[in-house]
């Protein structure tokens, strides 16, 4: 027994009980403590009373038949300790009604009184003790409130810590498939490991969206059998902020050696086609259908551009030129998506859609240089296919297909300055 009420209440009940032995039986008893007070103060200094009753608690937890039971048979037998003599909370365990039917009337009377008082305490500490265990269910009740409470908090914590996760994974998944680098459709670790930065790369300089397509996305692609057989991959040269923009169809031994477009024989009459147009090949942008050299100079194969082609739209993207010229069938081809003829193509202005963005750029399909070359070697065989007649202050080398394309380049330009 620890609650201190229900201590005080023996405590009192004790005291009234002993009062009641005293004066009617003489019976002197003095514990060795302190006798606890009417009052049944046990709180402070005073607790060695406390700690008497706190002993004999099982005596007083029931007073009524036990008290009985244990009280009379030791009263008369002998050794056994005299009722209030050595253990205080034995005598208070033998009020009743056979303890005073053996002491005579007016004893019993008394008893009587004592133990109404006593039952009446005990009666008060019971409800007492069932008004503590009430207030300690309250208690446990309140508790298991506030751990249900924390526990949904955490779960609720939890679900949104799940739900910001979740948002985080998408926003990074949309930023991905809005990044412009992004050539070929099969996924590539080393770029996708990067999502931040393809992220931003909308906002980059078009050099820098060059640089990160050819070391990151081109890098040494195996894509095709053409990577068996290559010396240098053939990305492109020229200025990454240019109007215009030339595409070839694949790169030649020359190109192949220094892994450069049109550096070869086809090169240089792109070059002089562009000294007479007025513009050096840092004006513009060069590149190819394809990056790498078919053995041979063979014709590019359907499998090698559509390996190889989205690394070209993407350079398109980066650039944003103002006008294309596609130098040849297969680049015009590709550029229209269509099989045309080259005479087909070239008969007007066309419009060149990127596949991702859907964005349209003016596209002149004109010859190839080393078609034009070839010309030479036939040995100028004169004016052919409705193009304008040869102009006086054309240098010697010009021969008819030249006229043409610089014919067309000169529609290119003016399409630059509208
Ligand atoms: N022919 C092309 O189409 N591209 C080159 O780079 C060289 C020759």
């Amino acid at each position: 027994m620890t609650d201190p009420a229900e201590v005080a209440a023996l405590a009192r009940a004790f005291a009234v009980h002993l009062e009641h032995l005293r004066e009617y039986r003489g019976v002197h008893f003095v514990g060795e403590g302190p006798t606890p007070s009417a009052e049944g103060d046990v709180s402070g200094a005073d607790v060695s009373g406390a700690d008497e009753l706190g002993a004999g608690e099982s005596v007083v937890d029931d007073p009524g038949e036990g008290d009985r039971g244990v009280g009379v048979p030791g009263a008369g037998e002998p050794g056994a300790a005299a009722p209030g003599r050595a253990q205080p909370w034995g005598e208070a365990a033998e009020p009743g009604p056979s303890w005073g039917a053996e002491q005579g009337g007016a004893a019993a009377a008394d008893d009587d009184g004592a133990g109404a008082a006593y039952r009446e305490e005990a009666a008060r500490a019971r409800a007492q003790r069932a008004e503590a265990a009430q207030a300690e269910a309250a208690r446990a009740q309140a508790e298991a409130a506030r751990a249900q409470a924390a526990q949904a908090e955490a779960a609720r914590a939890q679900a949104a810590q799940a739900e910001a996760a979740r948002a985080e994974a998408a926003r990074a998944q949309a930023a991905r498939a809005e990044a412009p680098p992004a050539p070929n459709s099969a996924p590539n670790p080393a770029t996708e490991a990067k999502a931040p930065a393809r992220a931003r790369a909308a906002d980059w300089p078009a050099a820098k969206k060059l640089a990160y397509l050819r070391e990151r996305n081109v890098g040494d692609c195996q894509r095709c059998p053409l990577a068996r057989t290559r010396r240098n991959i053939v990305f492109g040269v020229g200025n990454p902020e240019a109007d215009l923009m030339f595409i070839g169809e694949a790169p030649g031994g020359e190109e192949d050696r220094l892994g450069e477009p049109f550096v070869g024989p086809a090169g240089r009459r792109l070059d002089a086609w562009l000294d007479l147009l007025g513009l050096r090949r840092a004006d513009v942008y060069i590149a190819n259908v394809l990056k790498c050299r078919p053995p041979g100079n063979r014709d590019p194969q359907p499998m090698e551009i559509e390996r190889c082609s989205p690394f070209l739209h993407a350079q398109i993207r980066a650039i944003e030129p103002k006008v294309i010229v596609a130098l040849g069938r297969y680049a015009g081809c590709l550029l229209l998506q269509r099989d045309l003829k080259l005479y087909e193509m070239r008969r007007s202005v066309q419009q060149y859609r990127e596949p991702k963005s859907g964005a349209e750029i003016p596209l002149m399909v004109t010859y190839h240089p080393s078609y034009v070359l070839r010309q030479d070697r036939r040995g100028h065989p004169g004016h052919r296919g409705g193009g304008p007649p040869p102009q006086s202050n054309r240098p010697a080398w010009i021969n008819p297909e030249d006229e043409k394309v610089l014919a067309d380049l000169e529609r290119a330009l003016a399409l630059l300055r509208r």
